[in-house]
Order: C-alpha cells, then sequence, then structure tokens
C-alpha cells in the first residue's frame, strides 16, 4: 500500500521512498545518530512538542486512577518526563527499539525516577500481557515503519494498552507536499537532522493509510488533525 493510501494519486505515489533514516540504520555512525535524536529533543524543547503531546497522553488518562502508561520510541524520552511532571501517580514504562537510546534515557533522571521503569523494547512485538497498560504512545515514530509492521504496531500496542496514541508527521496533499520537500532538500546532505526529516516527509502516512492500516490490523481507529498540526490517531481493540 502507498504511504499516501490505496487512493493516493500518481503525484502521491511517487512522493515516498524505501530509503532509510539514519536513525533506522545500523552502518552509521553512532555518533550521527545520537545528533539526529539531540535535535529532535531540542526542538520538542523550544518549539512546545514535548508539552504538546504530553498534553494530549495527559487528556487520555485523565479518568484513569493510577495510570499505567507505555511510551515506545521513545528516543531521548522527554515526552515520558512531561507525563511523570504532570500527573502524579502515572507509571511510565519508557521504551526504544534502539540499545544506544535506551542506555542514554537509563542513564539520565528518567533512569532513577521511581516511577518510571526504561526499558529496550520493539514496538511490533511488546513483551506485556494483554490489557497491561491504560495508554500506549508512538511519537513521531509510526513512519519508520513499512505498512505490515505499522499494521503490526497498531495490533500490537492495543492488545497491551487499552488505547494506542499514534503522534506523527502529517501527510500533505501532494502539492503541498512537494513544498515543503522544497524547502528542506538543499540542507538534508549537509545535517543529518534534516536528511532524516527528508525521508520522514516522504514516509509519513495520511489519513487514508491509517485507516486501511487500521482496518488490516482490525482496531478501530478515531483520526485527528493532521495537514499544519501532527497528524493523531487513537486506535482500541474491536
Ligand atoms: C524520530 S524518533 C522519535 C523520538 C521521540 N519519540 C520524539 O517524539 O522525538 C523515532 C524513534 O523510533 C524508534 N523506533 C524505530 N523503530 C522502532 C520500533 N520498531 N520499535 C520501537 N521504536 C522504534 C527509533 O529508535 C527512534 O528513537
Amino acid at each position: 500500500m502507498p504511504r499516501g493510501g490505496p487512493d493516493a494519486s500518481c503525484l502521491d505515489r511517487l512522493l515516498q521512498t524505501d530509503r532509510p533514516e539514519y536513525l533506522d540504520r545500523t552502518d552509521v555512525d553512532p555518533a550521527v545518530k545520537r545528533s539526529v535524536v539531540d535535535a529532535l529533543d531540542w526542538t520538542g524543547r523550544v518549539f512546545g512538542n514535548h508539552r504538546q503531546f504530553g498534553h494530549l497522553v495527559l487528556d487520555e488518562i485523565a479518568d484513569v486512577p493510577d495510570p499505567k502508561v507505555l511510551e515506545l520510541g521513545a528516543g531521548h524520552g522527554a515526552l515520558s518526563a512531561v507525563i511523570l511532571e504532570g500527573h502524579p501517580t502515572a507509571h511510565v514504562t519508557v521504551t526504544d527499539v534502539e540499545p544506544d537510546s535506551v542506555a542514554a534515557m537509563a542513564a539520565g533522571e528518567l533512569g532513577s525516577h521511581p516511577r518510571a521503569l526504561v526499558r529496550e523494547m520493539d514496538a511490533t512485538a511488546v513483551d506485556a500481557p494483554d490489557g497491561h497498560f491504560a495508554l500506549a504512545v508512538f511519537a513521531l515514530s509510526f513512519h519508520h515503519l513499512p505498512p505490515a509492521t505499522a499494521a503490526a504496531v497498531l495490533a500490537e500496542g492495543t492488545r497491551v494498552a487499552d488505547k494506542l496514541l499514534i503522534i506523527d508527521l502529517p501527510r500533505p496533499p501532494a502539492p503541498l507536499h512537494v513544498l515543503r520537500l522544497a524547502t528542506m532538500l538543499p540542507l538534508a546532505p549537509f545535517i543529518p537532522f534534516v536528511h532524516d526529516g527528508v525521508i520522514s516527509s516522504l514516509r509519513s502516512y495520511s489519513p487514508s493509510a491509517l485507516r486501511a492500516l487500521a482496518e488490516h490490523a482490525g482496531v478501530d481507529i478515531e483520526l485527528r488533525g493532521g495537514l499544519l498540526s501532527p497528524q493523531i490517531a487513537v486506535a482500541v481493540r474491536r
């Protein structure tokens, strides 16, 4: 299925790639990957993404007493830190598939937080019993996965949690997408964060793609945002 969904236009079908981001590769200097994660953390602080995403999570668990939250693909862990600060009784399991990121989070404040557990975990094969968490959240990460594994995350996230909150880059209509790419491309060969940003944009899923993936995974999905704001999807098991 194209990233633009089953009904994607011809132009939209051209605006995608199978090329991996630096973050997905095993053949790049770990310092390059670290620079991308650090840049994500920095931009999240400066532009308020961590706070905005934290509020989305806190809204979803507002009515759950002592909620258990699972963050998948946490990278730097800043979102989990906001959740822990904003909810006095939430327990957060902070995870990523990348061992270096997990080690860095474990060595930081999250590693010694009494309500946080830092673990290595693949979002497609979560090591937890059914319904263990009130909420699983996967922020700015879903586009990393090709359709088959993305559908596996929808199934796994809704198996271990009552709700799976996906927050990701919006996929704009194709002409706008060309403009977005044109502003980024000149810097992509020089700045790893922009390189990964271009690939992320090309791999972002449209609303119709998200609906098709949810159907394939057998879960219900509700979509919000998109276009000029992050694409938000809340998935629940049927
Ligand atoms: C662009 S970063 C997002 C980091 C952070 N969530 C944020 O919002 O800035 C994508 C993260 O997804 C992680 N990731 C990629 N594939 C994954 C998988 N199968 N399971 C768990 N994490 C994965 C990467 O290691 C990386 O840390």
